[in-house]
């Protein structure tokens, strides 16, 4: 008893990013049987390398592991794929954990691994898992009731200290959803359900749980830092104009916001529809901070947009299109995927970045560059001519379109997933 105590104490300080004691640490492969070259080149920065684990995947989204180390991956339109690996560290066996053709981002586990919950755009389903058998049963509706609309996909997170606890994200409707101004439209939001006082058949999403977060465009990615607090990326508008003049080449930034702690945290409002973030400073607003597209909600200045909206703690490129982040061993640096875009001219995107962060004397974790910095980030992992990425449109991109980012608790790097629809693919980027 003695003993499982201090095990499940353990797990809960080591909190999210960290190496699970209980993993077996595995090698690097330098190539695996079966497994075909990378689909398409990327150029490494220097003392990284790359490698392919895993190939002929479909639409490869999110990257989760078990308590014993297998491998789960999100597949959009297919399913839930589970992976085993043999000891020289490439997969030894492949099988569909769930088929359903609606799943298509999310999928998060319980510390213990016993409870799996997935999503498709309209409902968050939740499994018994036993990783031992690598099996589901006792399917249920957790939450449902999202509205659709140009963002189909939503991200859920189990809080690691109270995994009862569930996030759940909705993207807006459209470009400029004026509405989801309100939560209770319960669209460009994070909410949180308690899971043990799940009705039956499930929340509605509207009127169940409470508002974690909201005024998030696309919070496609979040994750937990060893503090426990939720680190999100944000996809924000296209095609903007600001006073009549084209904008959007250069506006408004992508964003990594500081959500909070998922349990003291309600509220806060990030600025859409209303507010964006200056990556090219504009109309008087420096990089980093917000500004006013037009009036409303409230706002009727850049300055209410700095006084009522949270702005992110670090911007990235407009139309980077980031996906997902993970933290590393100790959140020495996050990492970041990068999707690409098609509302730029050239296109930027396509390439995973570093973020070095730090742990303040206080015991929270912070990025090393300050707000208002445009140098951030490094790019680790990139498409070589991303200009030409876009030639046959966005989905036929022939290029990386990178997805799940997910760091390995067997020690061998960090997986990272292309959704690109002639080839799912998973990588593992390894620093030499
Ligand atoms: C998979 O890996 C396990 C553990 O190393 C090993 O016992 C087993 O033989 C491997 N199976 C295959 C098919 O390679
Ligand atoms: C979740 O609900 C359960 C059952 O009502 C309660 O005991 C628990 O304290 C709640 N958790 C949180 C974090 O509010
Ligand atoms: C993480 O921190 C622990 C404890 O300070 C240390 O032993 C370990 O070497 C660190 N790991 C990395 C990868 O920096």
């Amino acid at each position: 008893m003695r003993l499982l105590k201090i095990v499940a104490g353990l797990t809960a300080l080591l909190g999210a990013g960290q190496v699970q004691a209980e993993v077996t640490q595995l090698p690097l492969p330098t190539s695996c049987t079966g497994v075909s070259n990378l689909r398409y080149p990327g150029t490494v920065a220097s003392g990284w390398s790359v490698m392919k684990i895993a190939g002929g995947l479909r639409g490869v989204r999110t990257v989760i592991w078990d308590v014993n180390g297998n491998m789960l991956v999100s597949e959009a339109g297919k399913g839930i794929s589970v992976h085993t690996f043999g000891a020289n560290g490439c997969i030894n066996s492949t099988s569909t954990l769930i088929s359903n053709v609606q799943l298509n981002h999310g999928l998060s586990l319980t510390p213990d691994s016993t409870t799996l919950y997935a999503s498709g755009e309209r409902t968050v389903w939740s499994w018994t898992y036993n990783p031992a058998t690598r099996a589901v049963s006792n399917q249920k509706t957790a939450i449902s009731g999202m509205d659709s609309g140009i963002h189909s996909t939503r991200n859920v997170l189990v809080v690691k200290s109270q995994p009862n606890m569930l996030l759940v994200q909705v993207g807006s409707n459209q470009n400029l959803d004026m509405q989801s101004a309100q939560p209770a439209t319960g669209r460009a939001i994070i909410k949180i359900f308690n899971m043990s006082n799940a009705p039956a058949n499930g929340f509605d999403y509207k009127t169940g749980g409470e508002v974690f977060a909201y005024g998030l465009r696309n919070e496609i990615g979040f994750v937990q830092d060893p503090a426990g607090v939720v680190w999100g990326v944000e996809n924000s508008g296209d095609d903007f104009k600001l006073n009549n003049q084209d904008i959007h080449t250069d506006n408004p930034a992508e964003k990594l916001n500081n959500l909070g702690d998922p349990l003291t945290a309600r509220n806060n409002w990030y600025g859409y529809p209303t507010c964006f973030t200056a990556w090219n400073p504009i109309s008087g607003v420096n990089t980093g901070s917000q500004f006013m597209l037009a009036a409303g909600n409230g706002i009727s200045s850049n300055a209410d947009c700095a006084s009522k909206t949270k702005a992110p703690r670090l911007s990235f490129q407009a139309h980077s299109a980031p996906i997902w982040n993970t933290f590393d061993t100790n959140a020495t640096n996050m990492y970041v995927t990068f999707h690409g875009s098609w509302d730029r001219q050239p296109p930027t995107g396509f390439k995973v970045v570093q973020v070095p962060f730090t742990k303040l004397a206080s015991g929270a974790y912070d990025p090393v560059a300050a707000a208002d910095s445009k140098t951030g980030y490094t790019d680790i992992f990139s498409a070589p001519n991303p200009s030409g990425c876009t030639a046959n449109g966005l989905t036929q991109s022939n290029c990386i379109r990178l997805t799940a980012a997910s760091w390995d608790p067997a020690g061998r790097g960090l997986f990272i997933g292309s959704d690109n629809s002639a080839e799912g693919e998973i990588y593992i980027l390894s620093k030499k």
